[in-house]
């Protein structure tokens, strides 16, 4: 659940092996472009190449017409039609087509995301959305986007500067996909696990990366299937859910007195959240450590209490909680839910400034008397 890869990229930092793992193909392509050796000379020179290209193919729109009709399937051409203006569509197909033909792999993945990074911004980018990254996008008639080509000249020149300032100093960082409820990683096979994994009810990712990921040749129908695989989405399947500890039983009770379909999607949360613990815990080393950075949730005015629901999952699966911290949060550079600090907040809202540092600690297996290895017993500590 790496995200865009702030871990990964600080384990590179630091000159620490690392593996990430996420589900979402924009957090992938984000992870993968931060932590691979790139040279910026090149990139930049690439780029403009891309930005004349880009404006030739722009000289003949009956041909990127064509190319626009054949690129879609019917439901990805409506959903494309319906957000981004004609004009736009044209110049969004002649990048698109202008970096496919870039040959070298590491810089075809770098200009991509300039490419996204145009269209999923807060303000919807080039599209005709609205609040793109805090809420459900809604469309604006009255928008007037700027022209793409422009704005993937500026943002070109942004990213160069940003990725100027990593350098990949021999160490093996692998951004990976995948599910983290079935990890590709062997038992006990890491040091330390840190993670920040979606909240209950909290942001849609897909909802927004999907504007850039139809560019980058993903169908819609593609991207609804994959939406149904976060944790955390509010998909109900029909497959059935183990017991919960004590704490999250009792708050998806009180939750269902509210809102019964409310609390089947934190009952899905809480289970699918106990299964990537327990590879959390089969893949980490005994002795080895886990950090959860996890915000607040409120369902219905009621506060799930993520942190200490997920402290107890992970008591239950053997982890030792070693402490959970409180940490304020800087509105200014968080992503954050619809109606999040708006002026009357509830107190419940008030608490969405804070997110919680959970510590967990894999025991150090034990041999008993008798003989076989037993896993030693998990406590947790007084906690806040
Ligand atoms: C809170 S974000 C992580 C933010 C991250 N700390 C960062 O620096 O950007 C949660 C991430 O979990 C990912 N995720 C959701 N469901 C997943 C799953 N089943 N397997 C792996 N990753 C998943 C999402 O795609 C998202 O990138």
């Amino acid at each position: 659940m790496m995200g865009s890869g702030t871990a990964v990229v600080e384990a590179l930092l630091q000159g620490r092996s690392a593996l990430g793992l996420d589900i979402d193909p924009l957090a992938l392509r984000l992870g993968r472009v931060k932590t691979m050796p790139l040279d910026v000379d090149s990139l930049r020179q690439v780029g403009v190449r891309v930005i004349s290209r880009a404006k030739a193919l722009l000289s003949d729109l009956a041909a990127l017409d064509g190319y626009l009709s054949a690129r879609f399937d019917e439901q990805t051409r409506a959903f494309v039609d319906y957000w981004f203006l004609p004009a736009t569509q044209r110049e969004l197909m002649a990048l698109a087509l202008a970096i496919e033909e870039v040959p070298d792999r590491a810089t075809y993945r770098f200009l991509e995301l300039a490419f996204s990074s145009i269209i999923v911004t807060k303000s919807g980018g080039v599209s005709r959305a609205r609040d793109l990254a805090h809420s459900r996008p809604h469309l604006d008639k009255t928008k007037i986007p700027k022209d793409a080509v422009d704005q993937f000249a500026v943002r070109l020149r942004k990213n160069l500067a940003s990725i100027a300032q990593l350098s990949a100093n021999g160490v093996m960082v692998v951004p990976a996909a995948g599910d983290a409820r079935y990890m590709p990683f062997a038992d006990r096979s890491v040091d330390l696990i840190v993670t920040s994994p979606p909240y209950a009810n909290a942001i849609d990712y897909m909802r927004a990366h999907k504007f850039s990921l139809v560019w980058l040749g993903q169908p819609v129908g593609y991207l609804s299937q994959l939406r149904a695989e976060y944790i955390g989405s509010e998909r109900i399947g029909r497959a059935g859910y183990g017991a919960l500890p004590d704490r999250p039983e009792s708050i998806i009770r009180q939750l269902a007195e509210r809102d019964s379909s409310k609390a089947a999607i934190l009952r899905k949360y809480f289970s699918e959240m106990q299964t990537v613990m327990s590879e959390m815990y089969r893949v980490l080393r005994d002795g080895s450590a886990s950090i959860i950075v996890v915000g607040t949730s409120t369902m219905r005015d009621l506060d799930v209490q993520t942190h200490h629901c997920l402290a107890d999952i992970a008591v239950e699966l053997g982890f030792d909680v070693v402490g959970i911290a409180k940490r304020r949060l800087d509105r200014n550079k968080r992503m954050m839910p619809a109606r999040f600090g708006k002026k009357g907040d509830s107190m419940i809202e008030q608490r969405m400034h804070e997110e919680y540092v959970v510590g967990l600690l894999k025991p150090e297996t034990r041999r008993n008397e008798s003989g076989p290895i037993q896993k030693a017993q998990g406590v947790t500590r007084e906690y806040c």
